[in-house]
This record gives C-alpha cells, sequence and structure tokens, in this order.
C-alpha cells in the first residue's frame, strides 16, 4: 500500500482505478520518476495496461479520444530517436495536444535554466511534460516546481523507468514471468541509465540479475554487492551461461568523463556479444538492446539481427508503454470512457 510520504512530492493526485476484466487496480502516482520508488504491483499495473494498448498498434485508425483536450509537452535536452518520438506517438494515438521542445530550440541556449524553462512552461498549464536531460535529479527537480505530472525520459545516468518497462513488457511476452528468470546484463552499467532501472525492476519483480562489465565500467558500490538476486559476474562468459534474457548496453561515450577503456576494439573482444558467446546461454535465449547499437562493438550484426533478438519487439512495446504512462498518470478518461477496455473500443472522431 503506497501512503502519501511515498510519493516524491508528498502529494496524491488523481486516483486512478483501472479495470481488467474482473480485476480492479488503483494507481496513485501524479509522477513517474523512476522505478526505485514503485511497488511491485505498480509495475505490473503499468505492464497490464501496456498490454492492453498494445493491439491499437494493429487497428487501421489507431486513434483514441481517451487524452483529448490534454497537453503533453515533451522536452528533451539529449539525443532521442525512439524515446521521444514513441512519447510523441503515444500522445497523439491518444488525442493528446502534444509539443516538442529541444535543447537546441528552446531558451536554455540564451542561459535560461532549468527551473526557469519548467516554471514558464507551466504557466501555459500542461497536463504532462515528458524530460529527457543529461543531469541526475532533472526530473525529480521539476516535480517539485510544476503542478504537470512529470515522466523521467532519462536523466543522466540515473534512470530511465519506460525502458526498464518496456524491457519487462518484451521479457514478459515471451517468458510469461520474470520471476525467477537469469538476466545477464552487459556493458556500461557505470554510466547507464537504463541498467540501473533494469536493476531495480528486474530484482523486484524476482529476476535474478549478472551484470558483467570491464572493472572501470562497474559503479564502485556495485563491487561488494551480495543481494540474493543481484550478482557481479567475473566475466562475460560467466554471466552468460544459462541466461534466460541477454540485456546489452552501449558504451554511453558522451557520458565518460576518463579514459575508461584502452580501445573500442579490445572492449569488443572481451564483451562484444557474438553468436559463439552467445550459445552459452539457455538456447530459449532472447536479447535485448535499448538502441542505439553500436554494431561490432557491443553486439554483432548476426546477433543483433539473429532469430533471439527482440530488438524491435522492444520499440513497439515502448509505444504501448508510454500510452499506459500517459494514461494512468493522466488520471483518468475525460471522454467517459470508464476503464481502458472502454476506451479502446471508441475510435477518435
Ligand atoms: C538509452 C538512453 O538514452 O539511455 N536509449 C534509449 O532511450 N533508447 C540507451 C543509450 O543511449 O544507449
Amino acid at each position: 500500500m503506497i501512503s502519501e510520504s511515498d510519493l516524491p512530492n508528498g502529494r496524491f493526485f488523481n486516483v486512478h482505478t483501472t479495470r481488467f476484466s474482473n480485476i480492479t487496480m488503483t494507481f496513485s502516482r501524479q509522477h513517474l520518476l523512476g522505478i526505485r520508488e514503485l511497488e511491485p504491483a505498480e509495475i505490473t499495473h503499468i505492464l497490464d495496461a501496456a498490454e492492453n494498448f498494445r493491439h491499437l498498434a494493429d487497428r487501421p485508425i489507431k486513434k483514441v479520444p481517451t487524452l483529448r483536450g490534454r497537453t503533453v509537452i515533451n522536452l528533451f535536452f539529449e539525443p532521442s530517436t525512439r524515446t521521444r518520438t514513441s512519447f510523441e506517438i503515444a500522445a497523439k494515438r491518444l488525442s493528446a495536444d502534444t509539443i516538442n521542445i529541444s535543447a537546441s530550440s528552446s531558451s536554455v541556449t540564451k542561459g535560461e535554466t532549468l527551473l526557469d524553462t519548467a516554471r514558464n512552461l507551466q504557466a501555459m498549464s500542461p497536463d504532462l511534460i515528458v524530460i529527457r536531460h543529461s543531469s541526475a535529479g532533472a526530473a525529480h527537480a521539476l516535480a517539485r516546481v510544476c503542478q504537470a505530472g512529470i515522466i523521467n525520459a532519462g536523466d543522466g545516468a540515473h534512470e530511465h523507468p519506460t525502458q526498464a518497462l518496456l524491457d519487462a513488457l518484451t521479457i514478459r511476452q515471451h517468458k510469461g514471468t520474470l520471476e525467477n528468470l537469469r538476466v545477464a546484463i552487459i556493458g556500461d552499467i557505470l554510466h547507464s541509465r537504463v541498467a540501473r532501472s533494469n536493476i531495480h525492476l528486474l530484482t523486484k519483480l524476482g529476476a535474478h540479475v549478472r551484470l558483467a562489465a570491464p572493472r572501470t565500467l562497474l559503479p564502485p558500490q556495485f563491487a561488494a554487492i551480495a543481494e540474493r538476486n543481484l550478482e557481479i559476474a567475473p566475466n562475460i562468459e560467466d554471466a552468460l551461461t544459462d541466461a534466460d534474457v541477454v540485456i546489452v548496453l552501449r558504451i554511453q561515450s558522451e557520458r565518460q568523463t576518463d579514459a575508461f577503456l584502452p580501445s573500442m576494439r579490445e572492449y569488443a573482444v572481451h564483451f562484444g556479444l557474438n553468436k559463439k558467446r552467445l550459445a552459452r546461454a539457455a538456447r530459449d535465449v532472447i536479447v535485448l538492446h535499448p538502441g542505439p547499437m553500436n554494431r561490432g562493438i557491443e553486439i554483432s550484426s548476426d546477433v543483433a539481427d539473429g532469430t533471439h533478438s527482440l530488438i524491435l519487439d522492444q520499440v513497439a512495446n515502448g509505444l504501448a508503454v508510454r500510452m499506459a504512462t500517459l494514461y494512468l498518470l493522466s488520471g483518468g478518461t475525460p471522454h467517459g470512457a470508464a476503464n481502458i477496455g472502454d476506451a479502446l473500443l471508441r475510435d477518435s472522431t
């Protein structure tokens, strides 16, 4: 049970009750800032909602009026292809009005602070602001000064909650459950917000996570980890042995302030995922990558494009997860739909 003090800003927004066939659940967050603060039941709730929205992509008319009259601002201070596009399409398919602001087109280039930008945007009464920023805590800072719901689309090396949710949805679709799965996360753990959010989510839902990275790319506090369902593997081969799921990470060169690796070639030799290495994993292993991929470095093309790869399924699921997130944080269905099923029955006119 979530108490008011557990919420980031100590405030309840809309308590939103969703009915999926015969199950009724409650979602009572104003913001989605990270996976760390979510209860396992809340994570499952978002995944179940996303599962409902997934099928909208198969319809000839992909738009429903659920969020008509709502305004969503996408505020992206870092490059993005998948995340930004899918938040925009998700909002449009729910009939919200969307506005995209990137760093180069915003007044931060004229010296305005992030918080002043946020206060000015808030003055235009948006319902939701999606933010990606290079500083850890940027989304939390916005949540303190805005009345709009804030969605963290990646804050520095801290968290990227919707990525972890779409990864979990992809895993659940293929494995049925996350419980007791062996999940290897390989690559630049130190600088990866995807790894951080995934570690929180996977361990909360009962998966066993093994991390493999060069020593220099492991957070120092992780070296001493002795949690029941999180371990550091001595090398990539051990991490892969019998793994059910492999999550491959890009080297986040843009966040590296030091020379963490002798060379990319060296990294590819010792940590790149190729077919030979993948043969150690379970026969029905699935391979995920958040994108963008650097082929030939962290992953070989035959694995990225091979039969175990679900990299494009992740992108499709990203849309469903972002629709679910926008829907749940909007706190309801303004156009009379009592639940997701009802919302999806109505085409936009
Ligand atoms: C990730 C990110 O931006 O953190 N990408 C994404 O959102 N799809 C991972 C990365 O950039 O490597």
